[in-house]
């Protein structure tokens, strides 16, 4: 199987729509959010490069910003753009972050790369991605790149929940035996990083980093609790969260990363 089909294959069947929606999983989109609104300004033109069903480009297009969106799979440009309303200054075509040449340069005041990083298994493609994200952004520009991080899915993935088998994936070679590092291939469908993989991909590029955020936190290990927070509870959960989620102590935890950084 070639590697857009696994994805293909899995956003087919996965409830993208609906990932962000629970309480647990409002914490990432409201976390990226915040970072959003501290940095867009009124007229701007955002980018969102891996969009999926559009939960942010429709935000943000809803906010009154001038949106143009990028989406591999036709799953969910198709529900991007059910999604869509009519007062939206909003666009979508289908295409490949490692190309952007249907873009031309210094083109947008804001790039969201939010996904695609996700599913590039090396750091050639990484790179490419995000030197794509960079070449279209404006000079001066903010551009939000986002990752999975292997320790926080190790514990809630593995070690909580079972979804990934640990002693399988350290006998397969997916979990480095002494290190514990990930390594994935297409069909893992998901591609884990550490902190110290993002700076040594960013190290190559002019540009100046202004927040690495652990976006989700301890969210997604302490799920149920957060489900069942009564609302004033879990705005004090949210207060604990976006107080904490730039300390470095806290960074390893989180299931989700956002590196932020200025072109
Ligand atoms: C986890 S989803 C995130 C969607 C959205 N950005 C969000 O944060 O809600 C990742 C998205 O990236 C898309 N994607 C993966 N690889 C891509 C690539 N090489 N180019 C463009 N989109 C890609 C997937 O199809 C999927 O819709």
């Amino acid at each position: 199987m070639k590697t857009n089909e696994y994805l293909t294959n899995f956003y087919n069947h996965y409830d993208e729509n609906s990932r962000l929606v629970s309480k647990h999983g409002t914490v990432e989109f409201l976390t990226t959010m915040r970072y959003i609104e501290k940095y867009i300004k009124s007229g701007d033109r955002v980018l969102e490069i891996g969009a999926g069903t559009g939960r942010y480009s429709h935000a943000l297009a809803r906010q009154g910003y001038t949106v143009d969106a990028v989406e591999l799979i036709e799953h969910n440009i198709d529900i991007f753009r059910q999604n869509t309303r009519a007062d939206e200054k909003i666009s979508v075509i289908q295409g490949n972050a490692l190309d952007l040449s249907a873009f031309p340069d210094n083109q947008y005041d804001m790039t969201l790369l939010l996904g695609p990083l996700y599913h590039l298994y090396t750091k050639e493609d990484k790179q490419q991605a995000i030197r794509e994200a960079i070449r279209v952004t404006k000079q001066g520009g903010i551009i939000f790149a986002a990752y999975v991080i292997s320790d926080g899915c190790l514990l809630d993935e593995g070690f909580k929940r079972n979804n990934i088998n640990v002693a399988a994936y350290l006998r397969d070679g997916l979990l480095d035996s002494e290190t514990f590092a990930a390594k994935s291939e297409p069909k893992d469908l998901f591609e884990l990083v550490r902190k110290e993989d993002i700076d040594d991909l960013m190290g190559v590029f002019p540009v100046t980093r202004l927040h690495y955020v652990a976006t989700d936190g301890c969210a997604l290990l302490i799920r149920d609790e957060i489900d069942a927070m009564d609302d004033e509870t879990f705005q004090l959960f949210l207060q604990y969260h976006f107080t904490t989620c730039e300390r470095e102590d806290l960074w390893g935890i989180t299931s989700h990363a956002v590196d932020i950084f200025q072109k």
